[in-house]
Formats: C-alpha cells, sequence, structure tokens
C-alpha cells in the first residue's frame, strides 16, 4: 500500500573527484532515510548522480588526453562502484551530461528569459579556473586563491545574469523560508540564510564565455551555462526523464553546510521564477575533519570509505559515522574512532548479544523459538525494563524521520545493553528445573532481537538479513524487505541456526 511520496536527493558530486568519506557520508544518510521510508511503505525516490560540466573537467580530461565525453564516461563506474560497495541502494543516478537533461536545462533557461529574470552584463574581476569563479580583491590572500592557493587571472567577460534579487523578492522567498513553506534546516542555518536575504542579494552570472564544456546558452551559441544552473537543475530534471520517476517538487534535498547557499537561496529562487514549485526541504549537516584536520589530498589525510568497508564492512562504517556525532554538526572522524565502535557497540555490544541469545537458544531449547503459556507481549516490555524495545522504537522512529540518526543509533544500542543485563540477571544457565521459565525468558530474547533487526535495516541491510536468516523472519528476507505494517512475533515452526560471527575481529 503506497502512502506518500518521498523523493530525497544527494548532491550530484563532481565526476572527476574521488568518492571519499565526506560524499560516502551524505549518501549512506540519504540511504538510510531512503530504507527507512520505504520500509514504512512511502513512494520513495532516491536520486543521487554526478556533476561533469565545466572547465576544471575539460582541463582534467585533456590532461587525461581524453575527450571530455569519453573522460566523463570513463569515470563513473568508480561512482556507481563506490555506492554499491557502501550497500548504497539509489533509485536513478543522473549524469549532467544526459542529453534529456541538458535539453531540460536549455528550456527552463529560456523560460527564465521569458519571465524577465536574465539580463546581459560586461562583468569584470579576478577568476579562480579552481573555483570557477570570481574573486574580490580583498578575498584573496597575496593575489591568490584562498582555497587553491593558486594565482587568480583579471578577466572579463560579457555574462547573462539571473536577476537574484529581483526573483527572491518577487517570489516571497524570505516569507516561505520564514515560515518553513521552504524548510531549511537545521535551525541555525535557517537562520543563517535568512541573515544572508536579509542583508541584500546580489545577481548572479550564469553563463560563460570562455567554458566550452557545458551546455549552450540558449539563444546565445558563444556561451555556456554556468556549471552550478546546470547542476541544480539535475533534481527537476529527474522528475521528466525516468519512467516512473519522482514527482516534483522534492521532499528533501540533503548536502553538506558548504552548497546550502546555492540550494536554499539560488535553486528555490530559480524555480519560482519559472514557475515551478520549490523544494519542500533543504537540509545541511555539517562537515568533519580527519584526526581534527580539514581532509584535503594535499594534507594526504582522505579516507577512501572503500578501503574502510573492505576492512570493517560497509554496514559498520555506515554505523560509525552516523553514530559518532550528530548529524547536521561539525564533527571529526578518523579510522581508530570506526575501530573503537565497531569493537564497542557493534562485537562486543550487538554482536554479541545475537550470538548470546542464539547460542542459549540452541544449548538449551535444541534452537526451537519456544512457545509459551504466557503474554509474550508483556514479556518483551518485562525484557528491557524501563527501556525495552517499544519504548526505543518510539525514540528510534522520532529520531530517524528528523534525521537525529545517532539518536536513532543510540536508542538500539541502549536495548542491546538492557538485554544483556537482563540475562546477567535471570541466568538462563541456571535454570534446569522451570522450563516453562526458560522457554519464557529466551522468547522475550528472541523477540527484543527480532525487533532489533527491524531496527538495524536501514542503517545495517546486510547484518539485518544476516539476523532475518537466523531467525526466520520472513519480513526481512528477500531483496526489499516488506512494508512494516504491524508487530508480528516470530513464527514458533522455525528453528534458530547457530550463529556466524556478525562482526569478526579485526587484525590491527
Ligand atoms: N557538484 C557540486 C554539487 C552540485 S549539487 C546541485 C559539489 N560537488 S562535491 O563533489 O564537491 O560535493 C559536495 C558535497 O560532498 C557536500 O555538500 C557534502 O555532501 C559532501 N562532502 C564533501 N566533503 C565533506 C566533508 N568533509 N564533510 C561532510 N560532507 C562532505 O559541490
Amino acid at each position: 500500500m503506497a502512502k506518500e511520496k518521498f523523493y530525497i536527493t544527494t548532491p550530484i558530486y563532481y565526476v572527476n573527484d574521488v568518492p571519499h568519506i565526506g560524499h560516502a557520508y551524505t549518501t549512506i544518510a540519504a540511504d538510510v532515510l531512503s530504507r527507512y521510508h520505504k520500509l514504512s511503505g512511502d513512494n520513495v525516490f532516491f536520486l543521487t548522480g554526478t556533476d561533469e560540466h565545466g572547465a576544471k573537467i575539460a582541463e582534467a580530461a585533456e590532461k587525461a588526453g581524453k575527450k571530455p565525453q569519453d573522460f566523463v564516461d570513463s569515470l563513473i563506474p568508480k561512482f556507481q562502484n563506490a555506492w554499491k560497495k557502501l550497500n548504497i541502494e539509489y533509485d536513478e543516478f543522473i549524469r549532467t551530461t544526459d542529453s534529456k537533461h541538458e535539453k531540460i536545462v536549455q528550456d527552463l533557461v529560456t523560460k527564465l528569459q521569458k519571465n524577465g529574470y536574465v539580463a546581459k552584463r560586461k562583468y569584470e574581476g579576478l577568476y579562480c579556473v579552481g573555483c570557477e569563479k570570481y574573486y574580490n580583491e580583498s578575498e584573496l590572500l597575496d593575489g591568490k586563491c584562498p582555497d587553491h592557493k593558486t594565482k587568480c587571472i583579471r578577466q572579463s567577460e560579457e555574462n547573462y545574469f539571473f536577476l537574484l534579487a529581483k526573483a527572491a523578492k518577487d517570489t516571497k522567498l524570505y516569507e516561505k523560508i520564514k515560515k518553513d513553506e521552504i524548510k531549511v534546516a537545521p535551525e541555525a542555518r535557517k537562520n543563517e540564510i535568512l541573515g544572508k536575504i536579509k542583508a541584500g542579494l546580489e545577481d548572479v552570472s550564469i553563463s560563460r564565455e570562455n567554458v566550452e564544456w557545458g551546455i549552450k546558452f540558449p539563444g546565445d551559441e558563444s556561451q555556456t551555462i554556468y556549471v552550478w544552473v546546470d547542476a541544480l537543475i539535475n533534481y527537476f530534471s529527474a522528475t521528466k526523464i525516468y519512467k516512473n520517476g519522482p514527482v516534483w517538487p522534492a521532499d528533501l534535498h540533503l548536502m553538506a553546510k558548504d552548497i546550502l547557499w546555492f540550494h536554499a537561496i539560488i535553486w528555490p529562487s530559480f524555480l519560482m521564477a519559472v514557475g515551478e514549485k520549490p523544494p519542500k526541504e533543504v537540509f545541511a549537516h555539517g562537515f568533519f575533519t580527519i584526526n581534527g584536520q580539514k581532509m584535503s589530498k594535499s594534507i594526504g589525510n582522505v579516507i577512501d570509505p572503500v578501503k574502510i568497508a573492505e576492512k570493517y564492512g560497509a554496514d559498520a562504517l555506515r554505523y560509525a559515522l552516523l553514530r559518532e556525532f550528530p548529524f547536521g554538526e561539525d564533527g571529526d572522524i578518523s579510522e581508530e574512532k570506526i575501530a573503537e565502535i565497531y569493537g564497542s557497540e557493534l562485537a562486543a555490544g550487538l554482536g554479541n548479544l545475537i550470538s548470546r541469545v542464539l547460542t542459549m537458544t540452541v544449548k538449551y531449547l535444541s534452537g526451537e523459538i519456544p512457545h509459551t503459556k504466557r503474554n509474550i507481549d508483556e514479556h518483551e516490555l518485562r525484557v528491557g525494563g524501563s527501556f525495552n524495545w517499544k519504548k526505543a522504537y518510539k525514540i528510534y522512529d522520532e529520531s530517524v524521520e528528523n534525521l537525529q540518526f545517532n539518536r536513532a543509533l543510540e536508542a538500539i544500542s541502549k536495548v542491546v545493553k538492557t538485554c544483556d543485563q537482563y540475562i546477567d540477571k535471570e541466568k538462563p544457565w541456571e535454570i534446569s528445573d522451570d522450563k516453562e521459565e526458560l522457554r519464557w525468558i529466551i522468547r522475550g530474547l528472541l523477540e527484543t532481537i527480532h525487533q532489533i533487526a527491524w531496527m538495524v535495516y536501514p542503517f545495517m541491510p546486510d547484518i539485518s538479513q544476516k539476523i532475518a536468516r537466523n531467525l526466520s523472519i520472513k519480513g526481512l528476507l528477500g531483496k526489499s524487505p516488506d512494508i512494516k505494517e504491524s508487530w508480528s512475533f516470530l513464527d514458533e515452526n522455525t528453528k534458530v541456526k547457530k550463529p556466524e560471527p556478525l562482526f569478526p575481529r579485526i587484525e590491527k
């Protein structure tokens, strides 16, 4: 029963970048949300892809001795394989060199012109090829780009400008953000964006004279459309390109704070200026540093998410990244931190609990899902005491819906702990005379890990499948799990299998 739609996007990443842990972070978060909403029966469409035009990419192609199109084509598998290795299941992977996208971009820019939001203007400034943008003298350090540390070139161009200030005013951008009609989150980012609008917006150049590798500007073949305009439109194009594609407007654009400006100001103004609806929500998460330092190729501290996934498992990486610090805030990550979470919460926590419960079931009850005369529902509550799985589920649901992933994972981890305490208190291995009591205790624990399997699914799909196989949880088995509509109990006609370790010891 398909309920509401949920159209979620990640940024489209620069195709000549190597997918690093920063890109992985956003994409994993989007995948968790996508899986969670699919499980709730929402009609989810999860889009990711690559940003493939612009001078930087053309330059890299030339260096590689390839034509730009061949060059970008050759880079796609790198992204798609990385996402596959991280258990990311997007619905479509959009590329800005898709000819259908290119046509849609031209159509929208034409509409923008028709609606009176484009003007041609002469522009002179200090241009950085690396950033593909102009800087003011005061922004430079010794005449060099603050990011790339390369010399900026004085350049003058006649460009087409998007009349951003007028568009924002005409479309009531400020009021819409203020009233959450366009939700900008977290709250602090919303205030930042409102502040920027209030301070006054400058019109933005949306064409380039000297960049050939791009979409031709409609009505003026001597110019190409600025990469950012081309890139932002991907979210809209997807609604037109794919059969059974998503429906505009997007429910959630997910990204880091570095590109919030484009998504929360330029993009909604542009859309409304061409008569389309703005996105419903734009959420910017924080940036992370590696061992306290900015992640950069020159420092040499870039973490390859695929390597980490090969060592610890994709699911453990997914868990650790979202567990370490609150989504939305800045944070620090390192392999040591991932290893620490792996060892404590995953191997010694979740993995050990599953193994304990299944081993006891096999040892004392020949692997049977024990039948008990007492009310199981009541029992599940007793297992967790004041923090039982029902309470955890409530916190978990609320948290995932509000993108508080670390809080959702904390709830799971707390249930694991309460189960461990329950086992230590009840000492099932000491009960030899009262089989009904033993069945009752073990059944409660099994039902609790049954629910844990559902809870971990969006975060750790492989681990969830493994638990599901051990407990024969039909709804979770197979390619895509069932919609979780009602609470069910384990099937008493099945037997549990002796577990394989879920989180094996990792050699240092
Ligand atoms: N191509 C543009 C986006 C166009 S979207 C219409 C772009 N690409 S990018 O490859 O540079 O990716 C930027 C995004 O990568 C960030 O918004 C974030 O999602 C992710 N991250 C890159 N580095 C990151 C960190 N150090 N920390 C967290 N996220 C990071 O910009």
